[in-house]
């Protein structure tokens, strides 16, 4: 069975003494956890190395970055590499929210170069796709997906494929309340795996996560992630409160 994934995404939220109460908290709770679920805590930079001795000794329990840069090295004051993450032991990074997109300017063709970076110094993304209100208003959120996922991830190899995570986000369902209905988010899910299938087979298809992100909570957690093309959650503002995310946690299937 693929990975079912929980990941947090605290983005520029909490001081260093809150994110760790919230992670202690969050571990020390009854957490149902499988051989294939993983739980990814998406933190600031500067908590990533503490987050990380809390996690461990812990399996299934990983630390991301929110973002990397597209550049290897070198005069880019206030950015961090892939290599700068890959060197303090983390995990995961998170690459293309929709946050980067909109308010960085970050394009289809910059996290092609992110991700290939992240790839060359064994960090596992987290690729973030998803339409803006408008488009969905005009019925057009699939090929704009599809445009998205090709131009960002189809220069990869088969094997780099192979346990890719992405995450559907819809714009307009991020920290909104207004989260996609259940039937939506496996409607478009099932076309990016039928995208990904497309290109890199079946076997590959079926082999990556994707996770739908989207005002994520405990009370719809489970109805969403039942879906067949569904595999857990990117969660925003539910998982910087314990009790929703060890509840959302134990929602995987
Ligand atoms: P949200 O954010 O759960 O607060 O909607 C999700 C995200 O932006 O990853």
């Amino acid at each position: 069975m693929r990975k079912q994934i929980a990941a947090a995404n605290w983005k520029m939220n909490l001081t260093l003494e809150q994110g760790s109460t919230l992670v202690n908290d969050i571990i020390s709770a009854s957490l149902m956890l499988d051989k294939d679920h993983l739980v990814v805590f998406g933190v600031p930079f500067p908590y990533l190395t503490s987050v990380k001795q809390q996690l461990a000794g812990r399996e299934n329990i990983f630390v991301a970055a929110q973002n990397c840069y597209s550049k290897k090295s070198g005069a880019y004051t206030g950015e961090v590499s892939a290599e700068i993450l890959h060197s303090i032991g983390v995990d995961y990074v998170i690459i293309g929210h929709s946050e980067r997109r909109e308010y960085f300017n970050e394009c289809n063709a910059m996290l092609a170069e992110k991700l290939n970076l992240a790839f060359e110094y064994g960090l596992k993304a987290i690729f973030c796709c998803g339409e803006a209100l408008a488009i969905r208003e005009a019925g057009t959120q699939n090929s704009f997906v599809e445009t998205q996922i090709k131009e960002s991830l189809f220069h990869l190899t088969a094997e780099q494929m192979t346990g890719f995570v992405i995450a559907y986000e819809p714009i307009w369902a991020i920290g909104t309340g207004k989260t996609a209905s259940s039937a939506q988010a496996q409607e478009i899910q099932l076309h990016i795996r039928n995208v990904i299938g497309a290109q890199y087979g079946d076997a590959v298809a079926q082999s990556v996560s994707i996770l739908y992100g989207g005002s994520v909570k405990a009370a719809n957690a489970k109805e969403i992630f039942g879906q067949p093309d569904v595999d857990g959650g990117l969660v925003g503002g539910a998982s910087l409160v314990a009790a929703e995310f060890s509840a959302i946690i134990n929602s995987l299937k």
